[in-house]
């Protein structure tokens, strides 16, 4: 059986099953949504409306519900002419919905639907299985997300972290803040690496989420068991945001949406009153919008040299007796936490945000340290929580020649920690950064099909038969006519470096345009 991610346990048992078009649903009236999705889905493969009974003895298919499965977890018996799914939550029943998906091949056209008889017991490895996005360097819409939506849930990932603002961008309709819209979300030129060099353009870049787009992006994620988690970059990463209201910043004489990639010196001042209101009263607007438990307040890169140098920065600190640039950065993070407290919201933040001395609520999500797993173990030691993107093995952005597939396949999150440890490990995710993703193209290639190895991590409980399973989806994204790296099943033994070094220096679509 090709399903990817690779369930719990599979036993396969003689006989097989087939649907008909006189085959008939039942549905535990908690399951709905996902009895429906499943005839939707078989009527688009062979064309037959199956219908529905009240009667359980008189169905082939069956939605049950069963308390005792895992919250996220199903059963999946199909024996005797009958398919049985035991979900204790729509969730489960809806992952059991994908898993029957593949297991009958239902995004394909076919004349007779049919499968091997089999039992399946499934549940994912951890809670928190998450894709980010980066819409703030360049801009993907609200279309494009529900693609990636769409793509996340078929394979069981649950969170789709949006990076919604940084120096490059401001992409979220603030109404309190109109220039946020009007000057932040635009930039006047770019750094790109093309044609052998690495340069400005002069070429425009604009656009932003509108809060309706949100709110309809929210309720497609929903229905597919995804979470939309936002990200307000603080306080370093938003020149953008400076820009528009540089009176929030230490100088007050930032004056454009940066064009250039890296880290700026310029951020939130943290001796001003008046950027706390700000940021609050951002976070008030996001708050309303995402139903999330979490919010993302970045903290990552934050370099410390215009607080050294602030008149207010420097009396914030004697006033609040701190002797380090980094415990103020965790003051002001505390301050936008307890905010965010007040709302009923919890915090996320990139780990080189986070002193020691932060509060354990906020989940470190472990990015920059080369040795994660001693990161991972101080921190879940301190009892905060961490999710894991290590950047070498979960950063899509990067060249396949830097991180290729297997890479990305064979990073065992847990391995090396105690149970204890374990137990703090929120999950898994793997940012797409887009400084030099510049269509949605390209962006499909960065992801696709590293996609179902972050499946594999996240849920997926043996590797075996990945190269069949990861090529099946293959077949799926060139039926959709998506764009995906073709040679990612290959393993390059030559030439990486070259190609590494050729993306950095001289065109960072290298890999993208000898795929096409
Ligand atoms: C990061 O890559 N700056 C979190
Ligand atoms: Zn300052």
């Amino acid at each position: 059986m090709q399903i990817l991610p690779n369930p719990y346990k599979v036993e396969k048992l003689s006989g097989t099953f087939s649907l008909t078009k006189d085959s008939v649903i039942y549905y535990n009236s908690d399951f709905s949504a996902q009895a429906k999705l499943f005839a939707r889905l078989v009527e688009q493969s062979c064309g037959d409306c199956l219908s529905f009974t009240d009667e359980i003895e008189q169905a082939q298919i069956i939605f049950a519900k069963n308390d005792n499965t895992h919250s996220e977890g199903y059963t999946l018996m199909i024996s005797q002419g009958v398919a049985t799914v035991n979900a204790g939550t729509p969730q489960g029943c809806f992952y059991a919905v994908n898993t029957l998906r593949q297991v009958f091949n239902l995004d394909s056209k076919q004349e007779v639907i049919t499968c091997a008889n089999c039992y399946i017991e499934d549940k994912p490895k951890f809670a928190h299985r998450g894709l980010m996005v980066d819409i703030a360097r360049h801009f993907y819409g609200v279309d494009t997300l529900k693609q990636i939506v769409e793509l996340m849930s078929q394979v069981k990932l649950n969170r789709l972290h949006l990076h919604l603002t940084d120096d490059q961008g401001f992409r979220i309709q603030i109404d309190k803040y109109p220039r946020l819209t009007e000057v932040s979300s635009v930039r006047q030129g770019t750094e790109v690496v093309k044609g052998g060099k690495r340069y400005v353009d002069d070429q425009i870049h604009g656009g932003y989420l509108t809060k309706d787009e949100i709110r309809q992006l929210i309720d497609y994620a929903a229905e597919r068991n995804v979470e939309i988690i936002p990200e307000l970059d603080v306080p370093g990463h938003l020149v953008a945001a400076l820009a528009a209201y540089p009176e929030y910043s230490c100088t007050h004489q930032v004056s454009e949406v940066r064009k250039l990639w890296g880290i700026s010196k310029d951020i939130l001042c943290a001796g001003n009153d008046s950027s706390y209101v700000f940021i609050q009263d951002i976070l008030d607007e996001i708050v309303e919008l995402f139903p999330c438990e979490y919010v993302h307040l970045g903290g990552d890169e934050a370099p410390k040299d215009r607080w050294c140098n602030c008149k207010l920065c420097r009396e914030r600190m004697a006033e609040l007796k701190l002797d380090d640039y980094d415990e103020l950065q965790t003051h002001m993070l505390e301050v936008f936490r307890a905010h965010l407290e007040t709302k009923g919201k919890k915090v996320i933040c990139w780990n080189d945000g986070i002193t020691s001395s932060a509060h354990t609520d906020i989940v470190s999500q472990l990015w920059k340290p080369l040795n994660y797993k001693k990161a991972a173990k101080s921190a879940t030691k301190q009892g905060r929580k961490v999710i894991l993107s290590p950047h070498f093995h979960l950063y899509f952005d990067y060249p396949y020649a830097l991180t290729p597939l297997h890479k990305t396949l064979n990073f065992n999150p847990c391995n090396g920690l105690s149970s204890a440890q374990r137990d703090n490990i929120l999950g898994v995710e793997a940012p797409l950064w887009t400084e030099y993703v510049t269509s949605s193209d390209k962006l499909y290639f960065q992801l696709l099909p590293r996609l179902d190895a972050l499946a594999e991590v996240c849920w997926g409980w043996s590797k075996h038969g990945y190269v069949k399973r990861v090529a099946r989806r293959m077949e799926l994204y060139e039926n959709l006519g998506l764009c995906y790296n073709k040679q990612a099943l290959k393993r390059a033994l030559v030439g990486r470096a070259t190609t590494v070094r050729k993306f950095f220096r001289k065109d960072s679509d290298v890999e993208f345009s000898q795929n096409q």
